[in-house]
């Protein structure tokens, strides 16, 4: 008999070993901020294996499940979940081989869910603008799945006492090891509170004489800074930062913990964030600049030197399309341009600063199709060699040329593009656009001969709401 030159086949029984590299994560001291008589720290959560802190609790619950034998091989772990708890657990559950599904509210970004897809775990979609009690809430649809599928495990993380253990057990001795026991205190954020709780708890074990002080940072518009200063649950508002501040106080969330908070609001979180990466080019999540603004107001109002530390809870990586794109930053009212009082006002790309994606007469129709798909925008403007705005050409125009024969993909934008501009000079009123957007064009703003850029209905349509009053317009809910 033939002996097989082929080695064996090497199958393993246990996890990934990237699980073992959740936790343990990175300490380092900010540098290049004004932080008063105070040194701060920050430990850097988003270099988990998943990119958020959420990647420790995802492994204690599931690991708590397992040994109480609440999770069987081959069961099905349900979570209702936002964000990073999702990530976590599709990262943790998945790679143990249990079938994960997460029920998310239609609210998040289609990078989230195209992630924890990636993953291998299964989404339902669910209604974003219903509250607790409501049937298609988030966390009453998992945890009906979890009455309805046999063998399956309903997480639970504002209820799982698994979460708030993960930091007793592992985030707490971490600091207080890479701090070599020299530790002042600590600014949290509350999500589900398992931070908040778990690190508490320790702290006060490690350091019950002197203590420590738990210090929490609240998004604006979120109830817990009011809880913490007067005891009273007011009605929440909205805010745009992810993974922190509450409509209500979480089973697991001991809020008497919490010695001293700041409010901070989302201008100002984002702004820390982004200095952030700027000054010492770490690169955190919307809440990183909440803790990190919250961290720097402690430190600067104190009299003597504290040991300060904080957390960069996730990565940006998520937040590229909103909070580090300045797009987005201006059309929310994040980042202010000196106003003109007029129509250029509303022109989110401007033509002269080079943000106009735009085509040129002898393009292929081809090239335009892809790149108005790349930018996701459904009409380009047509720009001569010498920079004048010669046309516009739009998904009509394109079908018009190709819907019979789909060679006429070659042929050149000159030939598809209307030439019959709606120009108008900047100071037209914006109700004259409305006649425009009528007609199914876009407005082609021009000072003399000088092209500014465009005006779509969409454009438009934010302009609006950002000057909506901020009284009438209803709280958003912020998820998990
Ligand atoms: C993005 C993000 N997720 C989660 C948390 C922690 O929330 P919790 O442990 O209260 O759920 C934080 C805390 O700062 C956070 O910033």
């Amino acid at each position: 008999m033939s002996q097989s030159s082929a080695a064996p086949a090497i199958t393993h029984n246990k996890p990934p070993e990237i699980l073992s590299l959740i936790g343990d994560t990175p300490l380092v001291e900010v540098t290049q901020f004004d932080t008063g008589p105070c040194q701060l720290f920050l430990k850097l959560e988003n270099q988990n294996p998943g990119g958020s802190i959420k990647d420790r609790i995802a492994l204690s619950m599931i690991e708590a499940a397992e040994a109480d034998g609440k999770l069987e091989p081959a069961g099905t772990v349900i979570e209702a979940t936002a964000g990073n708890t999702g990530l976590g657990l599709a990262l943790v559950a998945g790679a143990k081989g249990y079938r994960v599904l997460l029920v998310i509210p239609d609210k998040m970004s289609q990078e989230k869910i195209s992630h924890v897809r990636a993953l291998g775990a299964e989404v339902r979609i669910t209604r974003s603008d219903v509250t607790r009690g409501h049937p298609e809430y988030y966390q009453d649809v998992a945890a009906r799945l979890a009455e309805q599928i046999p063998g399956s495990f309903y997480v639970n993380q504002f209820g799982n006492p698994a979460n708030p253990l993960a930091h007793e057990r592992t985030t707490g001795p971490e600091i207080w090891e890479q701090m070599r026991h020299d530790v002042d205190a600590v600014v949290v954020g509350v999500g589900s509170g398992g931070t908040l709780t778990g690190l508490g708890r320790f702290f006060n074990r490690v350091k019950p004489r002197r203590g420590i002080e738990m210090v929490l940072a609240d998004p604006t518009g979120s109830v817990l800074y009011e809880y913490v200063k007067t005891g009273q649950l007011v009605e929440s508002g909205s805010w745009a930062v992810e993974g922190i501040g509450e409509d209500f106080i979480p089973d697991i969330a001991e809020m008497s913990l919490v010695t001293e908070a700041f409010e901070i609001d989302d201008e100002e979180s984002f702004s820390a964030a982004r200095e952030l990466l700027r000054k010492e080019g770490i690169f955190g999540g919307s809440s990183t600049g909440t803790l990190l603004a919250g961290a720097l107001r402690y430190c600067r109002e104190q009299t003597k030197p504290k040991r300060v530390v904080t957390f960069v809870p996730d990565t940006g990586n998520k937040y590229l399309s909103k909070m580090y794109n300045n797009f987005w930053m201006a059309e929310q009212g994040f980042i202010h341009r000196p106003p003109h009082g007029d129509l250029s006002d509303l022109i989110s790309h401007r033509y002269e600063a080079g943000e106009v994606i735009t085509i040129g007469p002898d393009d292929s129709l081809l090239t335009a199709f892809k790149r108005m798909r790349d930018s996701d925008v459904s009409q380009l403007p047509v720009v001569d060699k010498s920079g004048r705005a010669i046309g516009i050409i739009d998904e009509s125009d394109l079908l018009v040329k190709v819907h019979r024969e789909p060679s006429h993909f070659n042929d050149p934008v000159s030939k598809a593009m209307t030439d019959q501009l709606e120009t108008l000079p900047p100071d037209t009123k914006i109700a004259d656009l409305l006649g425009v957007f009528d007609r199914g064009r876009v407005a082609i703003v021009m000072d003399d001969n000088k092209f500014l850029g465009l005006i779509t209905r969409t454009d438009l349509l934010s302009y609006l709401r950002l000057h909506m009053p901020k009284s009438s317009a209803p709280p958003e809910r912020e998820f998990v």
